[in-house]
Order: C-alpha cells, then sequence, then structure tokens
C-alpha cells in the first residue's frame, strides 16, 4: 500500500499546477464521469482535484485494505470491533425481516423485529392518546434524556423530519448542566409528561443525572405515580429494573450497535413517535436501500466509498485538517453536530487495529452550520482563508414549503454559487477590473485588488436529493455511516470504539469531591488554582 500512498502524492504534486476549473476545460463530461446516483441521492464530486489516475490509485487503495472482504465481515456479523470483542450490525436494525443475520450462530432478526413492533404499538399507542399518565391524562409531551448516541440521533431526525412530525411534542435533554433540563421542563405538565431515559450503558453520569432530577420532578407532583411516566431504553436491563421501570416499558437491545449509529431501533423511539410508524420505516427503508447500494455496487460507483475516497484525498494527499459540513436545508441544522460524534468518535484514532501507532492522518475534524447563515459568518475563511477546508454541501431539489418556492430557488442558488466561487474564485484581472468599476482611486488600485482577488481552486462536494423525506434522510445518514466505515478501514483503525472518552469522564470523578470541598495534592496548579476560582464564595450571593 505504500507505494500506492506514495504514487498519489507524487501524482498531486505532478498535478498542482492544474486547478478544477481547468480540469472542467479539458473534459467537458467531467461531471458525468465524477459524480453518481444511488435511488435518487446524487454525489457529485467532479469540483475536485481528482482526476482518472487518483481515483483509481484510490480505489486501488481501498481494494489493497481489503475493503471488499471487510464489509462483508461486518454485515456478516463478525467481531469487526476488535477492542471490544463486538460485531457491529446497526445495519441489522433496519434490514428487512426476512434477512437473516447470524451472531454466535443465533439469527438476530426475530428478536430486532420483535422489539420494533413493540415499540411501534407503544409509539401508535400514544400518538392515539390510548397512553395515559398515573392521573388518566394523555400524554402530550414527550421529553428524551440522553447524550452523546442517544441524543444526538434522535434529535437530528426529528427536526430533520419536522414535516412530518404530528404526535407528541418531543424534547431532548443531554447536558448535565442543569440549565438544559430547567429549560426543556418549564412549562411541561408533570401528568401528561412522559419522560425516556436513554443510554446504552445506563450508566453515563450526565443521563442519569438528567433522569434522576426529572424523577423528582415527577415525584414532586405524581407521588407513587412517576414511575408509569418513564420508559427505559438501553443494553442494560438490569440496571433499568433496579429504577423500578415496568418491563414493557423497556426497550432492549444488544450491544453489536454502537451508540453513535443506535437511532435506526430503540434509541429512535422518540422519532418513531414524533413522525409515526409508516415514516419512520420508510427511514429504515432509505438507510437499507443504502446498505444494499454499498455492499454490491462496485467501488468506482459507490457512493459511501467514492466519499470516503474523496475525504482520503483531501485528508491525506492534499493536507486539508477539516470538512465543513454544509446544509443548504434548515431541518439539517444538527446533522453538523450529529456528523461530528460519527465520524470524530470513530476515526478520531491514533492507533492500528494491531496497536501500533497509526502512519498518517486519520480522523479530520468536522464542522460546519447550514446554509445560507454560515455564508453570513465563517465563508470568509472558505474564500479567502489561508487554510483550504474541502466543503461538503447538502441540498435538495424542492423544500417542503410549495408556496415559498421561490425562497428555495434562492437556497438552491447560493448553494450552487458557493461551490462555484470555491472553485472558480476571482482572479488578480477580474479583481483590478472591478476596483477600477467602482471607481477606486488610482493609488488604492494595488491594495484593493489584493483584497478582492479569491484564489478560488478550492475543492467541495455536493449532495443533491429530491426532498429531504424519511427516506432520504435513512439514506444520507447510512451514507455517512458506510462513508466513515470505509475511511476508518482504510487507515487500518477500528471505528467502533471510543476509548479516547474516558479519561475525561474518569477525571471528573476524581474531581468533584475536590469541588465540593476536599484537598488533593496531587493536582496540577492549574487545577488547584481553578478550583479556588470557581468555589470561592459569590461576594453577589
Ligand atoms: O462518552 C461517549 C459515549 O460513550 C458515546 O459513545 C455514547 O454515545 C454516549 O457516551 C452515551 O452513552 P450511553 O448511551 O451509554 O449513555
Amino acid at each position: 500500500m505504500d507505494k500506492i500512498w506514495s504514487g498519489l502524492v507524487e501524482h498531486r504534486r505532478r498535478s498542482l499546477a492544474t486547478t478544477i476549473a481547468d480540469l472542467f476545460q479539458t473534459d467537458p463530461s467531467r461531471f458525468q464521469t465524477f459524480s453518481c446516483e444511488a435511488d435518487g441521492l446524487l454525489l457529485d464530486f467532479s469540483k475536485t482535484a481528482l482526476d482518472e489516475t487518483g481515483l483509481n490509485a484510490l480505489v486501488e487503495l481501498a481494494e489493497q485494505a481489503g475493503l471488499g472482504a471487510r464489509i462483508q465481515e461486518m454485515f456478516r456479523g463478525e467481531a469487526i470491533n476488535v477492542t471490544e470483542g463486538r460485531a457491529v450490525l446497526h445495519t441489522a436494525l433496519r434490514a428487512p425481516e426476512e434477512a437473516e443475520v447470524r451472531v454466535d450462530d443465533e439469527d438476530i432478526m426475530p428478536q430486532i423485529h420483535e422489539t420494533l413492533q413493540r415499540m411501534e404499538q407503544f409509539a401508535q399507542a400514544l400518538r392515539r392518546g390510548e397512553v395515559s399518565g398515573s392521573t388518566g391524562a394523555q400524554f402530550t409531551d414527550v421529553v428524551n434524556i440522553g447524550i452523546g448516541g442517544s441524543d444526538l440521533g434522535p434529535v437530528m431526525a426529528t427536526l430533520a423530519l419536522a414535516p412530518y412530525c404530528d404526535g407528541p411534542r418531543c424534547h431532548f435533554v443531554s447536558n448535565v448542566d442543569g440549565a438544559d433540563i430547567t429549560a426543556s421542563l418549564a412549562g411541561l405538565n408533570p401528568e401528561t409528561t412522559l419522560i425516556i431515559i436513554a443510554s446504552k450503558s445506563f450508566t453515563t453520569t450526565e443521563t442519569m443525572t438528567n433522569a434522576a432530577t426529572a424523577l423528582s420532578w415527577l415525584h414532586t407532583a405524581l407521588g407513587e405515580g412517576a414511575n408509569q411516566h418513564l420508559v427505559a431504553v438501553s443494553t442494560a436491563l438490569d440496571k433499568t429494573a433496579e429504577m423500578g421501570i415496568p418491563q414493557e416499558r423497556v426497550f432492549g437491545f444488544a450491544d453489536w450497535v454502537g451508540g453513535r449509529y443506535s437511532l435506526w431501533g430503540p434509541v429512535g423511539l422518540p422519532i418513531l413517535i414524533a413522525v409515526g410508524r409508516d415514516n419512520f420505516r420508510a427511514m429504515l427503508g432509505g438507510a437499507a436501500a443504502m446498505d444494499q447500494h454499498f455492499k454490491t455496487a462496485d467501488l468506482r460507483h459507490n457512493l459511501p466509498i467514492l466519499l470516503a475516497l474523496v475525504g482520503i484525498w483531501h485528508s491525506n494527499i492534499c493536507g486539508y485538517a477539516t470538512r465543513a459540513i454544509l446544509p443548504y436545508e434548515q431541518r439539517l441544522a444538527r446533522l453538523p453536530a450529529y456528523l461530528q460524534q460519527l465520524d470524530m468518535e470513530s476515526n478520531g484514532k491514533g492507533v492500528t487495529l494491531e496497536g501500533h501507532r497509526v502512519s498518517r492522518t486519520s480522523g479530520p475534524i468536522v464542522w460546519g452550520e447550514p446554509g445560507t447563515n454560515g455564508q453570513h459568518a465563517f465563508y470568509q475563511l472558505l474564500h479567502q482563508g489561508t487554510q483550504v477546508v474541502p466543503a461538503e454541501f447538502l441540498i435538495g431539489a424542492e423544500g417542503h414549503e410549495p408556496e415559498l418556492s421561490h425562497q428555495h430557488d434562492l437556497l438552491k442558488a447560493n448553494c450552487l454559487a458557493q461551490s462555484e466561487a470555491l472553485m472558480r474564485g476571482r482572479s488578480a484581472e477580474q479583481a483590478r477590473e472591478l476596483a477600477v468599476s467602482r471607481g477606486i482611486a488610482d493609488a488604492d488600485l494595488d491594495r484593493m485588488t489584493a483584497h478582492l482577488t479569491f484564489p478560488g481552486n478550492r475543492p467541495s462536494v455536493t449532495l443533491a436529493y429530491p426532498r429531504l423525506t424519511p427516506f432520504v434522510l435513512g439514506q444520507i445518514i447510512a451514507l455517512y455511516e458506510h462513508r466513515v466505515f470505509t475511511e476508518g478501514t482504510i487507515w487500518g483503525i477500528n471505528s467502533f470504539d471510543q476509548w479516547g472518552v474516558e479519561l475525561g469522564k474518569e477525571l471528573a470523578v476524581d474531581l468533584l469531591p475536590l469541588i465540593q470541598g476536599g484537598t488533593d495534592s496531587s493536582k496540577d496548579g492549574s487545577t488547584l488554582g481553578l478550583v479556588a476560582k470557581l468555589t470561592a464564595p459569590n461576594p453577589e450571593t
């Protein structure tokens, strides 16, 4: 593989003089060659510096990394999460009932579908007002308490599918900051509020602390009836039982579903409650269609693989440290945060599967905001800053507001304008002409020409879809999941563990007694100084 890597670096060096715009000049069918579509979802990666030679080498890299075999291993349920000794089977949560997926020789599909049906029955009854709280009042509000993968997916998807939300109102509490739960419970009536405690481990401090606060809020109002307002989503059924949550209100799942890959099963309960059975199934269907495509399409025509190869090209060959997720879809406002966890918790690793130091940069920094808002905030840096940030645009042909289609036209125009501007830039000659046309005085011409020049040649990809339906959302999320897996495979890392989150958690446990008045001389001066500052009596209170 080293030879392919060095060949790619050399190829990049040799082709630096050719701009992305030049590539379009020499190949009028570049868009057709460097784009790919699956079930109506289009990936355009023609506005990158990749050419046939580069792409072929990247495809070879994926082949040499054994990607094909790894994909089959994942779908077959082999324990590819080697550091935790687990299979990785979020794909089974959205597989058709008749599929057969085995873990330790047991077909897991009957259990998955039994749980799905229980979730659906519960959600439908809740939506029809047939499930009531301890006083007999119907539930009108659902508060999901969870963090990380037990929060970000449901938050992102319920917002994305807002036009389909016709069930009880869903609220989300994640931060251990008391401000979060206070704001969410404010204005809610305990009699009509259902609390979902979502935690794979059922030990996460933030979730358990917020759950205790919510339980005491329920208790104060409802006394013994409080438990009738609880639902648990977890793999730790012993712990949900300890909390006294009745079995029929517990939705369990297995440890082969990673937290950040879990919205397809019980963690997705708030989505199901919000949008109903058919829409939830359509979302699963979109993801299943992407799974099928990922498994069967050849590497050169495979959306997740191509998106991953573009990612590798930008991170490892071009040396770009970050990637910006820019959905031109206000309802995808939480997609960047969702993808931050998916990508950075999965691929932010420094050692290989074998435990050796990785020899190349692995997961990039993922960030972003919806357009057009981002344009008025950080796009300045994208266009003229000293660092190149590959942009990933997402845009639908239609919105959900037909009466405001002229606004959607503006959205599309802005999205396409940005990728064009990033690629084309504005040459010094054009900038000078502009300065002259604006009546800039001769003495100022050189200075203003420099300010008005855009370097251009900045890469982007665009994902285009007909409309943000549940099916399309499922496709998009699964596309990114498989992209992350493909990149992780090429880097030789385990995309399914998260050891890097442990240390901070342990130290927080250590620090709490100190914050609450104890002493600990082993801490460094900065930590002790900050503890003193944060525990000093406030003269204003
Ligand atoms: O701290 C990281 C993490 O373990 C994530 O991987 C996970 O999604 C999140 O915490 C929440 O974990 P749990 O669902 O077990 O509460």
